[in-house]
Order: structure tokens, then C-alpha cells, then sequence
């Protein structure tokens, strides 16, 4: 699939996935997307548990608690390691953005769904639950998970407004 369709067909599926399972080729070519982001000084502070075994997955669905995650075949945990890299400042949220947006493109490349789960890890203390889960370092964070698989029921992506409310040429706002 051509990138710009993938960016395209991308959206957030939150519902039942297919029976079949992800072969291992295709998890390794869609962490490799995420491996190949940028990140800042090239630092590469963002890692990934890839979670195939379907009693691990039990368990991490329990733990998130969101219905996606229940029948998913696959899930990828992103996991930063928060330490500065430039200036005292750390920018593992936005290297995990990087990778996890390639990480989606080439989910919906392959023909599989998937959405971004961050705000869901971040209450009822799930993000610790899964980090405990998997063997996580108590100084790294469990930072986003994405459950896959072969949806049931494919969907599009959310609309968007309009380009001339979002993006100008030369000045905010010009019309
Ligand atoms: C930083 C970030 C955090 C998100 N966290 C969640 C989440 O915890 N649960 C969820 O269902 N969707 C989550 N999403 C997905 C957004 O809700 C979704 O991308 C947005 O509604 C637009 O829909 P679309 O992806 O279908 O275009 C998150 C997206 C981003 C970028």
C-alpha cells in the first residue's frame, strides 16, 4: 500500500478482531517501522515488548480493561526510558509518538487495525500493572499499547476539519 493511502486508511478500531493470528514476520516488520522513527540525538529511548502468548494476553486485557484488548491477537507495549538526552531534557514522549505513528501505518499497510492506547493506561494505575506484568525496569514507562489484529468490522478514520482551519501558508490564520 502507498503511504499516503495508508495515512489515509489509518484510523482507531476499538472492536472484535478475527480469529487468526498475527504471524511473528509481520510483528517484526511493523516494531521494525517503529524502530526506524527518529528520535531526538538518535538517542532511541523508546523499546517494545511484543505479547503473542494468548495467557500473557489474558492477563495484560484484564489489566488495561479496555474491550479491544480482549480479543486482540497481538499487543505492542512501547516502554520510554525518561532520561534527559539534550540539555537536561528528556523527549521520550515525542520519540514514542514518532515510533508509534509508523507503528500504525504499517499495521493498517499489513491489513490490520489497531488504536493508540495511552490515556487508558494512565488511570487505575494500569501502565504499572502491565509494566509488572512483562518484566518492565521500575525506571522505565509503559507508555502506550497497541492491540491488533484482523478487524470484523473495518472502519474510517475520524473526520478531520477543514486544511484552512488547521494550516496557513506564511502567516497564522491568512486566509
Ligand atoms: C496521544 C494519544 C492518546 C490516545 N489514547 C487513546 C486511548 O487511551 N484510548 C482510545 O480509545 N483512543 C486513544 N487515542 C486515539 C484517538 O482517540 C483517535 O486517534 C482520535 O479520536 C481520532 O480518531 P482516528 O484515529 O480514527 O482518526 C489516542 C490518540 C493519541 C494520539
Amino acid at each position: 500500500m502507498d503511504l499516503f493511502e495508508a495515512i489515509e486508511k489509518r484510523y482507531s478500531y476499538r472492536g472484535e478482531f478475527k480469529p487468526d493470528p498475527l504471524p511473528r514476520e509481520h510483528l517484526i516488520e511493523i516494531v521494525e517501522a517503529g524502530i526506524r522513527a527518529p528520535s531526538a540525538c538518535n538517542q532511541q529511548v523508546v523499546s517494545f515488548v511484543i505479547v503473542d502468548e494468548p495467557e500473557l494476553l489474558e492477563k495484560l486485557a484484564k489489566a488495561i480493561d479496555r474491550p479491544v484488548c480482549h480479543a486482540a491477537k497481538a499487543m505492542i507495549v512501547c516502554v520510554t526510558d525518561p532520561r534527559p538526552v539534550y540539555r537536561e531534557m528528556s523527549f521520550a514522549p515525542e520519540d514514542c509518538g514518532a515510533a508509534v505513528e509508523n507503528m500504525l501505518l504499517a499495521i493498517t499497510a499489513l491489513g490490520y487495525a489497531t488504536v493508540w492506547l495511552d490515556g487508558a493506561l494512565r488511570v487505575e494505575d494500569r501502565a504499572a500493572r502491565v509494566g509488572r506484568l512483562l518484566d518492565v525496569p521500575d525506571d522505565k514507562t509503559v507508555a502506550v499499547v497497541l492491540p491488533i489484529g484482523i478487524p470484523v468490522q473495518p472502519g474510517t478514520q475520524r473526520e478531520r476539519l477543514p486544511f484552512d482551519q488547521r494550516a496557513w501558508f506564511n502567516r497564522w490564520g491568512a486566509g
